[in-house]
């Protein structure tokens, strides 16, 4: 049997791969292997029928040397210390490639929430912003959705924070709903981002996003928001999956009535979705389809090295946070399939929350034209950023994003003093 995928060493492998690119000293980055807090709750809940079950949550702050920690919340039956450390890691990097003053944070609790009713939904995230009260803030760390959880989770979280300071702090999470300081643009912004980034990369391999084959894993915040604005740009997906099974038409699927079918009722899934042409494969089937571009968007550790064999797709735009594994990459470059990584392509999400959070520290909106505006320069700044580190360093994508996120962490660290 195989070595158990653990996502944090996964990071660290690819953290030491970039600092020799990068020509470091292990001193110079060591600090960045060990995250700066590690937090771990357990969340008693009374369920509907009376009885109480106790849940575990985690927050691990991994790096402030930036800003404030920033990174979302997952509610997932798989969520372990492992998992929540990585993505805190890749939070930093990601807010450190597109240059947002922030660092690394992540949280999440060990919850198949698909088996709470939604007042058992409330307690839960109430209970878990009380135990992370001591150590989160606008100032502090700040949340935001992740897999399973959204606006109104945030909503709920909000509040149990402001009731405990005694007053109205919307800065303490964000993508909240509108109403409540939610910034506009920001529930599609991680989708609106890949689809910004894989138009550039379009443009720098020369070919045209009219017409090229799309696949998407995850029908989720990401995925499915990714898939439309592609749809919407002209191109074909081929492709879409959830949880529940992938669906497939080689002339291309009508996303926009796919996603307003699976957005009408919470929990609606893709194996109740049918109309003609359209075929049924499994999850490991779209990955390996024959398209232009392939968007694992569900979860981590897709992409492994026996899958990436097969994988045919020109170019992987990562929608999810470590979707490919370290050795999975490694096939992936050696076939010359072009990557473009997760901490680049998915931190749209993570721009629109800092738009959020200067809205909310100035008490002021912006109209959604300009969130998208600035978005849109942003990213494609870090794209380019990437990609001329990339082309210089004569290296990938992935590890080009690497240097230029630890170029920065490494130098402000050193500007502080704390080395
Ligand atoms: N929400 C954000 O703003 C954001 C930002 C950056 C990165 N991400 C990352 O993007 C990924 C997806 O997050 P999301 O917010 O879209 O979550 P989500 O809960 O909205 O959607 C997840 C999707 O993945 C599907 N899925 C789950 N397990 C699957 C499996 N085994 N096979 C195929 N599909 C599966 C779900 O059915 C759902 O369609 C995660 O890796 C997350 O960390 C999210």
């Amino acid at each position: 049997m195989g070595k158990k995928y653990n996502p944090y060493d996964e990071m660290l492998q690819v953290l030491d791969r970039a600092a020799e690119m990068l020509n470091l000293e292990e001193d110079d980055y060591i600090q960045l292997k060990y995250p700066e807090r590690e937090l771990k709750v357990a969340i008693p809940l009374r369920m509907d029928d009376g009885s109480i079950k106790v849940f575990e949550g985690y927050r691990v702050q991994h790096s402030g040397v930036r800003g404030p920690y920033k990174g979302g919340m997952r509610y997932h039956q798989n969520v372990d210390l492992d998992e929540v450390k990585a993505l805190a890691a890749w939070m930093s990097f990601k807010c450190a490639v597109v240059n947002v003053p922030y660092g690394g944070g992540k949280g999440g609790v060990t919850v198949d929430p698909t088996k709470l009713s939604k007042g058992e939904l409330e307690r839960l995230t109430r209970k878990y912003a009380t135990l992370l009260y001591p150590v989160i803030g606008p100032q502090v760390d700040i949340p935001a959705p992740d897999v399973n959880t959204n606006a109104e989770v945030m909503g709920w979280f909000m509040d149990a924070y402001s009731t405990l300071e005694g007053h109205l702090s919307p800065g303490v999470v964000t993508g909240k709903p509108i109403e409540i300081g939610g910034s506009l643009g920001r529930g599609e912004a991680t989708g609106r981002g890949i689809m910004f980034v894989t138009r550039e990369i379009s443009k720098k391999l020369n070919f045209s996003l009219k017409g090229a084959k799309v696949a998407v894993q995850g029908a989720g915040n990401v995925g499915g928001t990714a898939a439309k604005l592609l749809f919407r740009e002209g191109c074909q997906v081929v492709a879409l999956s959830d949880v529940s099974g992938a669906i497939y038409n080689e002339e291309g699927l009508d996303i926009e009535e796919i996603i307003e079918f699976l957005q009408a009722e919470r929990g609606r899934l893709l194996k109740d979705y049918n109309t003609p042409g359209l075929s049924r494969i499994s999850n490991e089937e779209l990955l390996t389809l024959d398209v232009d571009i392939l968007i694992p968007a569900a979860l981590e550790n897709q992409l492994t090295a026996d899958i990436s064999k097969n994988v045919r797709a020109k170019v992987v735009v990562e929608g999810a946070n470590g979707p490919t594994t370290f050795e999975g990459d490694k096939v992936l470059e050696d076939k010359g399939v072009i990557v473009v990584p997760d901490i680049l392509a998915n931190c749209g999400g993570v721009i629109v929350s800092y738009f959020e959070w200067v809205q909310n520290l100035q008490s002021f909106s912006w109209d959604e034209e300009r969130v998208n505006n600035q978005l849109e320069d942003l990213i494609v700044k870090g794209f380019n950023d990437v990609w001329n580190t990339a082309q210089e360093a004569d290296t990938t994508l992935r590890m080009g994003a690497y240097m230029v996120a630890i170029g920065r962490i490494v130098t402000a660290t050193k500007m502080r003093g704390l080395a």
